[in-house]
């Protein structure tokens, strides 16, 4: 499959998308069930965008009548008879908890994933200790015991705050194949300098070097074709190389004798490849707090963790798959490694955080992702409306990178919040509201209200059309906002979305100086190889 940025829920995409057999990798780093509120929790540049959505996503994993349908599908119609099975049992367990609504979404999922996945691909998932044992069950279960090839733990923080019980400092990846044919691209990890100071102490003409025994220790016993002389030197238990091997390392200058005479062999640091990827990995950091590559997103998992995934489990030109793709570390992962990527998101904001990411990131993109399931013109806005007046709203949200309230009803009047600096950098609240109906005089005299009520700086009010004079003089009516009495902004401004598309209108509010408040713009071109960091928020 070539490169696709999906905007929807990952069930309904793979199915009527991604065909069977057809992706190498996939990597998911789902919502954790945790007490900490992991589903969405962006924080805009101001920091302020993430209570609503925290609000709003509280209730994201209760037993709902959805759970108990997709229970019984897996239960009653799924040909996997020992995953209906296991999925019994841990109802039975766990009753209808949230973490059983957690488990009853991810099982029908990783059905799908297994289905997509090539005969020779492999997948990661990413979760941590709060639900791992229980998914550890589904995928054995999905994938069959003997695909399983590692627990992987991330040393994701330092230190966490747990003042009764060992510090909780770990992510943990669960690593299948679909069969024992698999990518293995043997990585390993640069050399320690602690290890390096305190072992190459020597050198010659050819660099920096070790000793090594050539000499059988008392443990390894006698070997009779290994026991010989040598340049005067015969040692109780024998060599550890034949004759002829030991001949040829001393006239390359490769053994060197101790000061008594005993010799080793010399092994060189630049000869060394390092010490294979371990399963526990502590040298890959955090996207740290006011790091470069932080783009607002709490959950953002490290470029370099993707990477040394996506290098050793695929390789160029394959496909890799990221259904939870949060603000696209995978696909632009992938990208930088010259692979083909699927990136399939069902919030609104993530999907237009990851088009960004990516169009700002590669020259070879620019302008260039499409998003399926983003309405491309005003036709199939109106689509999208009459489909999903909800993924509507929060897509329209996204036309003027404002943050789309994710409940209905969360908030009278109020379908997204834009947050900005003013000239003297203190921040300022704009509110927004679309509208995919027909326009009513009285809908803009209501949405004035709203400003007014929330005393928020400036109010957006997004529609399709037919905006009539006596709305916009209902609108001019608000007069104006003024950024610390220099410049002023309409205090309603009324954009309709074939404006917007065509470029012709746009949100009026203090310019940001080329930073995008959704989610925090890449700025530098992200080449494979290059080890600076990438985004830059200057
Ligand atoms: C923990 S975040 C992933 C973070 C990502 N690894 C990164 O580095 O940016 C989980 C993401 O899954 C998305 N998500 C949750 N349920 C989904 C579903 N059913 N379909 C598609 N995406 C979903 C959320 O919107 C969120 O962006």
């Amino acid at each position: 499959m070539e490169n696709k940025l999906f905007f929807g829920d990952n069930l309904e995409v793979l199915r009527d998308h991604v065909p069977d057999d057809s992706v190498d990798l996939i990597y998911i780093d789902p919502p954790f069930n945790s007490n900490r509120n992991y589903f969405v929790l962006f924080k805009d540049r101001t920091g302020k965008a993430s209570a609503a959505q925290e609000a709003a996503f509280e209730d994201t994993w209760t037993w709902t009548e959805d759970s108990e349908a997709t229970y019984k599908e897996l239960v009653a119609r799924n040909p996997n008879r020992d995953l209906a099975t296991t999925t019994e049992s841990l109802r039975q367990f766990l009753k209808e908890t949230p973490m059983m609504a957690y488990l009853t979404a991810m099982a029908i999922r990783l059905i799908e994933i297994h289905r997509v996945l090539k005969p020779t691909g492999s997948f990661y998932l990413h979760c941590d200790p709060t639900a791992s044992h229980y998914l550890k069950l589904l995928l054995d279960t999905v994938f069959g015991p003997r695909n399983y090839r590692n627990e992987i733990v991330w040393e994701r923080t330092s230190s966490h705050n747990d003042s009764k019980k060992w510090m909780q400092v770990h992510d943990t990846l669960f690593y299948y194949c679909k069969s024992s044919q698999y990518t293995w691209n043997a990585e390993y990890l640069g050399h320690d300098p602690s290890y390096v100071k305190e072992f190459y102490r020597y050198s010659d003409e050819r660099g920096v070097f070790r000793l090594d025994h050539i000499i059988r220790s008392a443990s390894m016993g006698p070997r009779p074709n290994l026991a010989y002389e040598y340049s005067g030197y015969t040692p109780d238990w024998g060599w550890r190389v034949v004759r002829e091997k030991l001949e040829k390392l001393d006239a390359d200058n490769r053994i060197y004798r101790s000061g008594t005479g005993r010799p080793y062999i010399k092994r060189y640091l630049a000869e060394q490849t390092g010490t294979p990827i371990k399963s526990v990995i502590t040298d890959i950091h955090p996207v740290s707090a006011v790091g470069k590559e932080r783009l607002g997103y709490p959950t953002q998992k490290p470029l370099a963790l993707l990477e040394r995934i996506i290098s050793v489990s695929s390789n160029p030109g394959d496909c890799v798959l990221d259904c939870y793709c949060g603000c696209g570390t995978t696909v632009t992962a992938a990208h930088r490694l010259g692979r083909k990527w699927i990136g399939i998101d069902i919030t609104a904001v993530s999907v237009a955080i990851i088009k960004s990411r990516l169009e700002n990131s590669f020259d070879d993109l620019k302008g260039k992702v499409q998003v399926e399931g983003f309405p491309q013109d005003a036709e199939s806005a109106r689509q999208l409306f009459e489909i999903d007046p909800y993924r509507f709203q929060a897509w329209a949200c996204t036309l003027i990178d404002a943050y789309p309230l994710t409940k209905k009803g969360a908030d009278a009047g109020i379908d997204g919040w834009l947050n900005f600096f003013d000239l003297d950098d203190t921040s300022q609240r704009a509110v927004v509201q679309v509208k995919g109906g027909k326009v009513q005089l009285g809908q803009i005299r209501d949405f004035c209200h709203v400003v007014q009520r929330e005393k928020a700086a400036i109010g957006f009010f997004i529609c399709f059309g037919d905006v009539t004079d006596p709305m916009r003089k209902e609108a001019i009516k608000e007069g104006y906002w003024t950024d610390v009495g220099r410049h002023d902004y309409p205090k309603v401004q009324i954009l309709t979305i074939a404006d917007l598309f065509a470029g012709t209108a746009r949100a009026r509010y203090p310019s940001q100086h080329g930073k995008s408040m959704l989610g925090f713009k890449a700025s530098h071109q992200e080449r494979a190889g290059q080890q600076k960091e990438l985004f830059d928020d200057d």
